[in-house]
Formats: C-alpha cells, sequence, structure tokens
C-alpha cells in the first residue's frame, strides 16, 4: 500500500474548506489508491466549527483517510505536509478599501509562508486559492524562498473550467468533449479567456471552437465576460460565493500537477511568469500549462493576434500594480 500524503487545508472551517475535504479524502485529489492525512487549519474564532469538521471526517468513515489533524496552530499545521491548499484569508467586505484587505492578506500570507517553509516537507507543492490568488502567491514565495519558486500555485482552473462549461453548453456538447481554452493573467475580473486554440471532439474528429461557435462577436464579448463576471453571478444566486466548483477545480489543479494532465490538453495555472509569452517575469500570472511527472511547464509557441494582446497586457499591468499595493503593505 502506498503511503499517506499530507494535504494542509487552510481556512478549513470555511465553505471551500467544507466541500474539498470529502473530495480530498474520498481521492478525488490524489486518486483513489492513494491514503491521505488530512492536516486543517483554521483561527481561534472558527475552532469549535473546525472541531465539528473533524467530526464529520471521522463519522463519514473514508477508507482513504488514514488521519486529521484540526488545528489553529499554524506550526502544527504545515508539519510535513506535502501539499498545501491554502483557502484561508480575509474577506473582502462590503465598504472595505482593497488597500485594507491586502495589507491583511499580506501579513497572513507572510506568517503561512514562513511556517510552510520551516515545517513543510522540502518538496511541498502549493496552491493558493484565496484572494488576491496570485498576488498572495506571489508573498508566499517571497518568505520561503527555500520552496522552490515551481512549486508554488495559485488557482484560476476554477475560471478555466467555467469557460469550458459555457462552451459546453453554447455547441451543446458534453464539457468532457471541449478542451484547450485558456485563462490568461489575474483571478480576477480582468483574467483573459481565450478559445483561439480551442477545441471539441466531435464523430469527425476534433475541431475548433471558433469555426464551431461561428459567432466572433459573442465569443469576443459575452463569452468572455460570463466568465469573467461569473463568480460575482453566483454570489448573486446563492448569497454565497461559489464554494463546489472550487474545490472541485482546486482538486482538478492539484490531480494533474502531481499526476499529469492527458496528452494533447492543457490545463490552466497561475504559475510565476518566466517571460514566456512577453508576460513581464516577478508575477505570478495564469498561463496555459502542460504537466508531467509532478512538474508544470508552459505550453509555448501558440500564436497571439493582436485583440488577445491587447488582453494579456492589461491583467499583466493590473498584476504590476497589485504587486506594487501588495508591497507597500509589507512596510
Ligand atoms: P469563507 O469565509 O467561508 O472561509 C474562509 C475561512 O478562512 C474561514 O473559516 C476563516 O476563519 C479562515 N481564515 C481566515 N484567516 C485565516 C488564517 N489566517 N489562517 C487560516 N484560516 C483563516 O470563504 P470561502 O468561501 O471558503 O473562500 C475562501 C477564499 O477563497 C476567499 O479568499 C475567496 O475569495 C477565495 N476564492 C478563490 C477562488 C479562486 O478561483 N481562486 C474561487 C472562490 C473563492
Amino acid at each position: 500500500a502506498k503511503n499517506p500524503i499530507r494535504v494542509l487545508v487552510t481556512g478549513a472551517a470555511g465553505q471551500i474548506g467544507y466541500a474539498i475535504v470529502s473530495m480530498i479524502a474520498r481521492g478525488a485529489m490524489l486518486g483513489p489508491d492513494q491514503p491521505v492525512i488530512l492536516h486543517l487549519l483554521d483561527i481561534e474564532p472558527a475552532a469549535e466549527a473546525l472541531k465539528g469538521v473533524k467530526m464529520e471526517l471521522i463519522d463519514a468513515a473514508f477508507p482513504l483517510l488514514k488521519g486529521v489533524v484540526a488545528t489553529t496552530d499554524v506550526v502544527e499545521a504545515c508539519q510535513d505536509v506535502n501539499i498545501a491548499v491554502m483557502i484561508g484569508g480575509f474577506p473582502r467586505n462590503e465598504g472595505m478599501e482593497r488597500k485594507d484587505v491586502m495589507s491583511k492578506n499580506v501579513s497572513i500570507y507572510k506568517a503561512q509562508a514562513s511556517a510552510l517553509e520551516k515545517h513543510a516537507a522540502p518538496d511541498c507543492k502549493v496552491l493558493v486559492v484565496a484572494n488576491p490568488a496570485n498576488t498572495n502567491a506571489l508573498i508566499l514565495k517571497e518568505f520561503a524562498p527555500s520552496i522552490p519558486e515551481k512549486n508554488i500555485t495559485c488557482l484560476t482552473r476554477l475560471d478555466h473550467n467555467r469557460a469550458l462549461g459555457q462552451i459546453s453548453e453554447r455547441l451543446d456538447v458534453h464539457v468532457g468533449n471541449v478542451k484547450n481554452v485558456i485563462i490568461w493573467g489575474n483571478h480576477s475580473s480582468t483574467q483573459y479567456p481565450d478559445v483561439n486554440h480551442a477545441t471539441v471532439a466531435t464523430c469527425d474528429g476534433e475541431k475548433s471552437v471558433r469555426e464551431l461557435v461561428a459567432d466572433d462577436h459573442w465569443l469576443k464579448t459575452e463569452f468572455i465576460t460570463t466568465v469573467q463576471q461569473r463568480g460575482a453571478a453566483i454570489i448573486k444566486a446563492r448569497k454565497l460565493s461559489s464554494a463546489l466548483s472550487a474545490a472541485s477545480s482546486a482538486c482538478d489543479h492539484i490531480r494533474d500537477w502531481v499526476l499529469g494532465t492527458p496528452k494533447g490538453t492543457w490545463v490552466s495555472m497561475g504559475v510565476h511568469s518566466d517571460g514566456s509569452y512577453g508576460v513581464p517575469p516577478g508575477i505570478v500570472y495564469s498561463f496555459p500549462v502542460t504537466c508531467e511527472k509532478g512538474e508544470w511547464s508552459i505550453v509555448q509557441g501558440l500564436k497571439i493576434d493582436e485583440f488577445s494582446r491587447a488582453k494579456l497586457d492589461a491583467t499583466a499591468q493590473e498584476l504590476i500594480e497589485e504587486k506594487s499595493l501588495a508591497y507597500s503593505c509589507l512596510n
């Protein structure tokens, strides 16, 4: 039998936390034959709720779940973890300034970075979900210099999956037959959902999404804004932000990273820019990536048209501004 993998979930008493822990314990993240030990971290005001989550995990009697560490102590939470899913953070409440939210999250991510650096397994893979996800990941990297840069990523897979979903609805094809959409840039409303290279598997082979949709106007306007604004639409409908889909997409992100992407398929991940596609280095930016043997690499050589170029640059610009706001909070 395989040795258990230790998975840290921060913000585990929250909405996404509640949804993701059972997915992980059922093998949706690391595979149906991979035992796991869950490390759950939340803060003192949520300590009772966290206990409740642990009780439910015990009650569900998951065969793959070999242990649960539920704690409000960040050091205990990070001890020897192989995967860290960072969902805990300070929410943006109505009327709060961007700078104040940034400042709260910068201090949280700075502290958690140090704990991961000192106590996590040396090859720990980190996924930041909490917003501002790209910039939280950047801060985490800054304060965990011994964790390889390649091991620190942020979640844009939910946006990627939303884009697949919109194309599937529009063309009335199963979502599993749609692939290779791209989310470029920030997990924010400046992200660029790009279908220029996306395809659909049909009985006559693979066809391009652009050809099948045959409505450039829709692809350049409503499709993009629907994906960009989907989070807000969910909040409007549920009076709560997306949780099930966020949790499921976070599992997809780690699963593909660890176990590999299918041949001929790429996914979107927020990773450190190496300058590919003219995106400035020094920011965490969502790119199309393939994964093999636990390593992602940015898909190279895709043609970027003028329309896309402007969108790639605009979302990079926003990330540069977020970065300087974050750094101004460090002092
Ligand atoms: P939530 O408010 O239900 O849960 C957040 C949890 O984090 C709470 O239990 C809170 O006590 C905990 N927490 C706060 N500070 C913490 C700290 N320092 N250490 C550990 N835990 C801490 O929020 P929800 O709905 O679960 O969302 C979590 C985050 O994920 C938010 O920042 C949200 O904006 C973000 N998000 C990101 C998405 C993405 O695609 N990247 C999609 C959806 C949400």
